[in-house]
């Protein structure tokens, strides 16, 4: 799904297409403080926010030695920020948590507590390390997963998918009906037209997207599926050798459905789909895996953006993005850190409001902007876009 390799573009800069009407805004300041404040302006006008905190662990070696991750407050903070964060979600929106396996299950609990455990949408373990390249040999083991969770504000939201389009040479038989006159007849409260023999014909013709595809009701489609089972109970009876069309039975984009009835050489029944409601949706999948992209984060972004506080692939942020939101759609990072998400938002053509508490985030991720605009990033191209700062 994930693509692991970094598409350097480093050749001419290229422009993109202006950002229309996304706003974006950078603020120095406290998460909790932030998104308080915030609820005022943006009350239910958020579709994602991606929730990146310090990992509270106590591990400050090498690069991060002077980086302190670890607070008395942690789950307290945490709990305001969800919380927050729950008043600024749309209907439809979704929270995304970056998290380590050590405060893992205590952020687990505190979305939980806002959200209500039935809009846990799932666990995303990312891959961050190869299982290999064991740098901290004093450890009891290799941790190579990160994880991601996701949350919905409403338990029916779906995520966005890619459909994937119906195998078009199924799609070969046409129904003409010969008289406007058909029985109609009252089955479980549907309006049923029923055609004699004589009164239709079933064509078989070169494959196209408005013919149907015939499906014998048989095995499973005969006993686990509507149709089916509707056809079992109600169509069977009636007799041999009918056309039934009948509406509203399933969603099947023409608004009704097509049967027929068995036959003295045939004893199932068929039905017949339209090209309308046979694509599937391509899920998004939980397997994540950045270990290509990791060694090489320090040059996302452009010069000057090595950012050592688990800075995101790019890569991460699209994905989530892509499976959240819409263009235009408003985004929010409470815990900016390099700018990763802001970055991506601009990218997508996304709004984002993003923040982060610490003056040397602030300074990357104003630097990460300059590197966009100029066409400095990895990929090349210039940015344009309007940004609102707000000091501490
Ligand atoms: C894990 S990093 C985020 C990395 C970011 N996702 C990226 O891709 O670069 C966490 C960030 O949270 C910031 N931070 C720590 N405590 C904070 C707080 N209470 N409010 C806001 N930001 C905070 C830190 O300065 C750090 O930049």
């Amino acid at each position: 799904m994930i693509d692991n390799v970094i598409q350097e573009q480093r050749s001419a800069v290229r422009e993109a297409p202006p950002t229309e009407g996304n706003r974006y805004k950078l603020f120095q300041r406290e998460a909790a403080s932030l998104t308080h404040h915030l609820i005022a302006d943006y009350p239910e006008a958020f579709q994602l926010i991606y929730l990146d905190p310090p990992y509270n662990t106590r591990r400050s070696r090498g690069s991060r030695k002077h980086y302190r991750d670890r607070s008395a407050r942690w789950s307290e903070q945490l709990h305001e920020v969800v919380s927050n964060t729950y008043k600024l979600l749309r209907r439809q929106g979704f929270l995304a948590l970056s998290i380590n396996q050590m405060e893992l299950f205590n952020l687990k609990h505190i979305c939980d507590t806002v959200f209500g455990s039935e809009c846990f949408i799932g666990l995303f373990p990312v891959k961050i390390r190869h299982s290999e390249r064991q740098l901290m040999i004093n450890a009891t083991y290799h941790d190579v997963y990160e994880y991601l969770l996701f949350y919905r504000k409403d338990k029916q939201t779906r995520f966005y998918t890619d459909q994937k389009h119906p195998r078009l040479e199924k799609f070969d038989h046409r129904i003409e009906t010969l008289t406007d006159q058909p029985e109609r007849r009252i089955i479980q409260g549907k309006e049923v037209e029923i055609y004699r023999p004589g009164q239709y014909k079933i064509h078989r013709e070169a494959p196209a997207a408005h013919n149907l595809r015939r499906y014998i009701i048989a095995g499973k489609l005969a006993t686990a599926n509507w149709s089916g089972e509707f056809f079992e109970s109600y169509l069977r009876p009636l007799g041999d050798n009918l056309l039934v069309r009948v509406p509203g039975l399933e969603n099947e984009g023409l608004g009704y459905r097509w049967f027929q009835t068995q036959t003295a050489k045939r004893s199932s029944g068929v039905y017949f789909q339209s090209t309308l409601t046979a694509g599937r949706p391509v899920l998004p999948t939980n397997d994540l895996d950045f270990t290509e992209i990791v060694p090489n984060i320090y040059k996302e972004g452009g010069a000057g953006i090595d950012f050592k506080d688990s800075k995101k692939p790019e890569q991460l942020l699209e994905y989530i993005l892509s499976i959240t939101t819409r263009e235009n759609d408003l985004v929010g990072d409470f815990y900016g850190g390099s700018g990763t998400t802001l970055a991506r938002a601009i990218k997508m053509k996304r709004s984002c409001i993003t923040g982060d508490s610490g003056a040397e985030a602030i300074e990357i991720i104003t630097r990460r902007l300059a590197n966009l605009r100029e066409g400095k990033d990895i990929d090349g191209i210039q940015y344009n876009f309007t940004l609102e700062s707000y000091g501490p």
